[in-house]
């Protein structure tokens, strides 16, 4: 037994501030309420329903993770948000399409309630978007000053002990690190200058980590990513995870390849298309939103597969990635993988996976245990970039002397030692040799 790291109780209401309300965060916020209710599951949940085995397999002890670590309780969770739109949650969650709407009627009141604050928006960066529900200011700081007094009258109003920031917005153009990322200083300077390079999720993200609140990013792109804010994370004490959640089809590859791997099966072609038909589809028809997470599910397969070390069985890989924006499936994507291996002698053989998944609902679990993570994390005096919560990421933020992880089962056992290494617990190496002495 190790020393556990002392982690400030979860006492008292922890607000959930969402950029963005729509399918993802209306799903979510949905969810919690029926949670809370009785009338569904936290299927899909990590931290509600998962369990941790501690100490030897002969020992029994598997407590349910929210036993084990102090999490926040979901009775205890209040949310607000912005989006461009005026449609309360209720609203929202009618038009994403997702849920029922006899579930939605059940929880009505509580979606009704929240209803967005004006947001942060510039059209340059997401082209296929306009709406009436825009904050308006002098500079990018104005703005940014701006959504830190939405957090702090939310949370004083709301009578909150702690906060988490995720944004659950649309897809932003597809944008690298520049000048103005690389420094707090220089970031600053932009935000006075109101430089192009700081698009809009960016100005939460430098709002929320300003006030020292955990940050996550669902989206892939860069927001909360740049030296520039990582630097404001260590001086603050704001953790930070994203980017973009790992859901569907880049779920199941990063479930498939480590498998392949592991049998040293080669890999010729992985040709992965989707249709979907909702309002994040819309925007990811925009060539520029598009290219932001198209880079976000391609770079997973190298890491996974290692052609640099494994050159004859995965040098040659040819990795195409399509998302067709196709209204009449709305929330439900439908994905089809068509993978080229590559086994003994050099025969070939195929692997088809046709997912029929439903994108809100894999993702809305994620946004629930990264909030009540990232909690933890802040509450046990953890900051800056939370590696082990890339379990929940496509693109998992990582140190830059570092390569990601993207193994869906290192990530998963990553996660748990995490845990147990916070709780003062052996960590679980599967070496096993104790069992045959
Ligand atoms: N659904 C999934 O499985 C999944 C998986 C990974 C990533 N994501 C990402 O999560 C994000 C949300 O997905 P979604 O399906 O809820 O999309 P959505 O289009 O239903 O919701 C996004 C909402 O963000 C709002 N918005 C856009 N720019 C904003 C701004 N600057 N400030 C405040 N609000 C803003 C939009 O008006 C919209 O209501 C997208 O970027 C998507 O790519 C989703």
């Amino acid at each position: 037994m190790q020393n556990p790291s002392e982690i400030s109780p979860a006492s008292g209401r922890l607000g959930v501030l969402l950029a963005g309300l729509g399918a993802v965060t209306t799903t979510f916020m949905a969810g919690v309420f029926a949670i809370r209710k009785g009338l569904a599951a936290p299927t899909g949940s990590l931290t509600q329903m998962g369990t941790v085995r501690l100490g030897k397999r002969t020992d029994g002890r598997s407590p349910v993770i929210k036993d084990f670590v102090p999490l926040a309780s979901l009775d205890d969770m209040v949310f607000g948000g912005w989006d461009i739109f005026n449609d309360n949650c209720y609203e929202a969650a009618r038009n994403a399409e997702v849920l029922n709407p006899d579930l939605l009627e059940r929880v009505r009141p509580e979606l009704e309630a929240i209803t967005p604050w004006p947001a942060v928006f510039d059209q340059h960066y997401v082209k296929k978007l306009d709406g009436p529900n825009v904050k308006t200011g002098a500079t990018k700081r104005d703005l940014a000053d701006q959504v830190i007094e939405d957090i702090r009258r939310f949370k004083s109003e709301q009578n909150v002990d702690r906060l988490v920031l995720i944004w659950c917005g649309s897809t932003e153009i597809f944008m690298e690190e520049s000048e103005v990322h690389s420094s707090l200083e220089l970031f600053e300077k932009g935000l006075d200058d109101s430089d192009p390079s700081i698009p809009s999720s960016m100005i939460y993200a430098y709002a929320a980590i300003k006030e020292g609140i955990p940050y996550a990013n669902a989206a892939p792109n860069l927001s909360a990513d740049v030296p520039a804010l990582e630097q404001l994370a260590q001086e603050t004490g704001s953790p930070l995870a994203g980017k973009d959640l790992k859901t569907g089809q880049t779920l199941m590859k990063t479930m498939i390849a480590p498998g392949l791997k592991a049998r040293l099966l080669g890999v010729e072609g992985w040709y992965s298309t989707n249709i979907l038909g909702n309002r994040d589809g819309e925007v990811l028809d925009d060539p520029e939103s598009f290219k932001t997470k198209e880079e976000s599910k391609k770079s997973v397969l190298d890491h996974i597969l290692q052609p640099e070390l494994y050159p004859t069985l995965y040098s040659d890989l040819h990795h195409v990635v399509r998302i067709n924006y196709y209204p009449p499936r709305g929330d439900n994507k439908e994905g089809w993988d068509n993978i080229d291996l590559v086994g003994w002698l050099d025969y070939p053989m195929q692997l088809k996976i046709n997912f029929l998944c439903r994108d809100s609902i894999l993702a809305a679990p994620i946004v629930l245990d990264v909030a009540l993570f990232l909690d933890l994390a802040q509450r046990a005096g953890m900051k800056g970039i939370q590696e082990w919560l890339s379990f929940y990421f496509k693109s998992p933020i990582h140190s830059r002397d570092l390569y990601p992880e993207h193994d869906l089962f290192i990530q998963l056992m990553k996660l748990k030692n995490t845990l147990r290494h916070l709780r003062g617990e052996e960590l679980i190496t599967h070496l096993g040799l104790e069992y045959y002495d």
